[in-house]
């Protein structure tokens, strides 16, 4: 019962953002899944690598620091996502660590779920 915990805060499109406080060790998915966030169709494929509506936009300063570079199976995924950037993660790769404290990562407008077309 004594799982540490840092603050995150989603930062979406209408200006709103969602503090949230999070498990180190999840992935952004579980954050959002563990802590009902409402975001609109967020993590449909629940971490498999196959929608991309886990997409999220990093700062430049994070998205440096993130420990693991993206697969290539996520930047295929990625591809498909709307409103790319170069600092674009997918949140179900994405586990926290400590020194993750106060991350902010921004929600895009719309939600891409490449299964329903
Ligand atoms: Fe589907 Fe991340 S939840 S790719």
């Amino acid at each position: 019962t004594n799982k540490k915990q840092i603050e995150v805060t989603f930062l979406k499109a209408d200006g709103e953002r969602l503090k949230v406080k999070a498990n180190v060790g999840d992935t952004l998915l579980d954050v959002v899944v563990n802590n009902n966030v409402d975001l609109e169709g967020f993590g449909a494929c629940e971490g498999t690598l196959t929608c991309s509506t886990c997409h999220l936009i990093f700062t430049q300063k994070d998205y440096d620091q993130l420990p693991d570079k993206p697969t290539d199976e996520e930047l295929d995924m990625l591809d498909l996502a709307y409103e790319l950037s170069d600092t674009s993660r997918l949140g179900c790769q994405i586990i926290l660590s400590e020194s993750m404290e106060g991350l902010e990562v921004k929600v895009p407008a719309s939600i891409h779920d490449v299964r329903a077309e």
